[in-house]
């Protein structure tokens, strides 16, 4: 059977896949402990689950504006405004299923054959192949600790380049750029007239009293060339959801806007009343939530820092761990020794290869305190 060529040259996510195979485990019966994936386990809040109610009872159960409810465009653009800084209107905003879609349809607007992205790495395992499905050539550019350096950027640039992705706060790192790193990145950008798509999944989650800076603040050359990409998953617990946006210059959200026309049409209808209530939410849930994810940040950090060399998170969900010492014999490489933590101590992480970098482990404390304890447990007596 014949497949195109775009389809048979795109990497399965590996968190997907890793997350199936947990999900095997578990329907036969073993009790896996997953740090793989990204998933806020705090309750989503009762506003918003009785919102969805009421816009099911209310009939809200049909097609609506491609580009997203007016409403819920209206309470992004605000929310832009007065919590990032980030000039919009309603109309320079698109709704999306998800911070990934928003990802996908940006690129598709904005690149193309012939053209490259550059992505800071190591980077979350969608990036390239989003790059790819455009028909684009993702090009990684190392970081020194996780952090940004504007002559590497510099280095990686040629002819053809069109973009840089950016991630702040970044999975898998957890490194929170100041606005010092983000205006060198910008200025570069000015200069060589490329575009900024900016993954903010995480930017309510950051730790030690970091601020999170969106690029598209920066000013409004800024945020004339910079696509904005945010959504309700990580800072609501909503990721089943699929409620995220994006926003940007307007010719950019009509492009993107017609795209998604003929790709999903609107954004589950219902769903959508639940981001609008999310964002009338007090700042005390903002807090809690925040606050919840620092506590295990700290604990996961601890635990890790005794079987791994870490970087500590300042933000997100990720602890980025340095396996090297441990990888010897029968466990060459971090897929080995996913895989022996998985089959021995049955506790699932990301091995590093995923993100671009071998050598490295991906765990997350998304999961429950618990959860984090017994899952470090499970590694060291795995090892
Ligand atoms: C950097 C980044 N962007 C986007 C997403 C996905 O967000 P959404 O659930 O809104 O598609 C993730 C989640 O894994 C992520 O890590």
């Amino acid at each position: 059977m014949r497949l195109s060529s775009r389809a048979a040259g795109l990497a399965e996510s590996q968190t997907l896949r890793l997350w199936s195979e947990v999900a095997r485990l578990r329907a036969a019966g073993e009790k896996v402990v997953s740090l793989l994936e990204g998933e806020p386990d705090l309750p989503v809040a009762e506003p918003v689950l009785a919102a969805v109610q009421g816009a099911l009872k209310s009939g809200a159960t049909r097609y609506s504006q491609s580009a997203g409810l007016p409403e819920l465009r209206a309470a992004i653009a605000k929310k832009l405004l007065e919590e990032n800084g980030v000039p919009a209107a309603p109309e320079d905003v698109l709704v999306t299923n998800g911070a990934k879609q928003a990802l996908y349809t940006a690129l598709q607007a904005l690149v193309g054959p012939g053209d490259e992205v550059l992505v800071p790495g190591p980077c979350w395992v969608t990036f390239p192949e989003a790059v790819n499905l455009a028909g684009a050539e993702p090009v990684l550019v190392p970081t020194k600790r996780g952090r940004p350096e504007p002559e590497a950027f510099a280095r990686m640039l040629n002819a053809r380049t069109r973009a840089i992705v950016l991630n702040s706060p970044n999975n898998p790192t957890g490194a929170v750029y100041t606005k010092e790193e983000l205006e060198a990145i910008m200025e570069l950008a000015g200069r060589r007239g490329l575009w900024i798509v900016s993954d903010e999944a995480y930017e309510r989650l950051t730790y030690d009293g970091r601020a999170h800076v969106s690029p598209a603040s920066l000013g409004p050359k800024a945020a004339e060339r910079t696509v904005t990409v945010q959504t309700f998953s990580k800072s609501f617990s909503m990721t089943g959801f699929r409620v995220g946006y994006l926003a940007g210059p307007r010719a950019v959200v009509d492009a993107a806007s017609r795209i998604q026309g003929h790709l999903t049409g609107n954004v589950c209808t219902f769903a959508q009343h639940g981001g609008l209530a999310a964002l009338s939410l007090p700042a005390e849930d903002r807090e809690t939530r925040r606050a919840a994810y620092e506590k295990r940040r700290d604990l996961a950090y601890g635990l890790g820092a005794g079987l791994f060399d870490c970087l500590e998170p300042q933000g997100g969900l990720f602890l980025w761990a340095d396996a090297r010492r441990h990888l010897k014999g029968d466990v060459p490489d971090t897929n080995a020794l996913a895989k022996r933590f998985l089959e021995r101590g049955k506790v699932a992480v990301l091995p590093g290869s995923a993100c671009g970098a071998e050598g490295f482990l991906r765990i997350s404390f998304s999961a429950s305190e618990a959860d984090i304890r017994e899952g470090f447990a499970r590694m060291e007596r795995s090892l």
